[in-house]
């Protein structure tokens, strides 16, 4: 019974992101292909060396500053300022980026989303479960559209943003159900259940490893989680949009 529900969910999804597109002037090209087979696009060189140093610092004085309204995890590792572009005109011009409104647009049909922009430093502590506490999707059902800038180095150690191409596909989705790897609407995974559903449907796990200043936007209704940092620290940018009102359990992490 849950399954026929979540048939009929994920049908719907389709048919009323489809008519979106359809009447958003929304465009067909290279990155927007890639994002539907694969659900991970790199964009390189968004910003400078020189750009990502001076938002680094910026961060550092926001995570510092007790004024600044921060949520931080157990471990103390992840510290994170959601809406910061709503106090803040450098990270506002990430947060509005015609190049990321283009990929926004042309993915899920979204021409004037409510939306904000985190700002997050993850820092090597023990116990630290990865930005996002592990395995998950966004959504079960619903598309995704995230763009992530990261603005220092990240390399296999410092935690970078891991994603397992193709399991934002519907036809994905719903294979996993069926062959009982996933319950119906599941949307948080132990590593186990990971480990065999990378076995059984022989996908990958690609670590996004890149330099200061590089992009990807990403379907996050694939499965993804920030891989637990080892050493150093990870500043990173990630831009949230929805095509309605931003849900309020956000509602207590908005700057004052
Ligand atoms: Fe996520």
């Amino acid at each position: 019974m849950k399954m026929l529900v979540i048939l009929i969910k994920e049908m719907a999804e389709s048919f009323i992101r489809n008519t979106r597109l359809l009447f958003s002037g929304a465009k067909q090209n290279q990155i927007n292909s890639s994002l539907k087979e694969n659900g991970l696009v790199r964009v390189h060189d968004f910003y400078s060396k020189d750009e990502c140093e001076k938002l680094r610092t910026k961060i550092d004085y926001y995570i510092a500053d007790e004024t600044t309204n921060k949520w931080i995890d157990e471990s103390g590792s992840d510290h994170r300022i959601y809406f910061i572009n709503e106090i803040d005109e450098d990270f506002n011009r990430f947060y509005e980026h015609p190049k990321i409104r283009e990929a926004l647009l042309n993915y899920t049909g979204t021409k004037e989303p409510s939306g904000m922009l985190l700002a997050a430093r993850i820092d090597a502590k023990d116990g630290n479960l990865g930005s996002g506490g592990g395995w998950h999707r966004d959504s079960p059902i619903t598309h995704q559209f995230k763009a992530i800038c990261y603005l220092s180095n990240v390399d296999s150690n410092c935690g970078p943003f891991q994603y397992i191409r193709g399991s934002h596909r519907k036809v994905n989705v719903l294979k996993a159900y069926f062959l009982g790897l996933f319950k119906a609407g599941q949307y948080r995974f132990t590593e186990h259940e990971i480990e065999s559903y990378l076995d059984k449907t022989d996908s990958k796990v690609t670590d996004f490893i890149a330099t200061e200043g590089t992009v990807a936007f990403a379907d996050t209704k694939g499965i993804h989680r920030g891989k637990p940092i080892k050493e150093g620290s990870r500043y990173v940018l990630f831009c949230y949009f929805w095509n309605k009102d931003i849900p309020t359990h956000f509602d207590n992490l908005r700057q004052k």
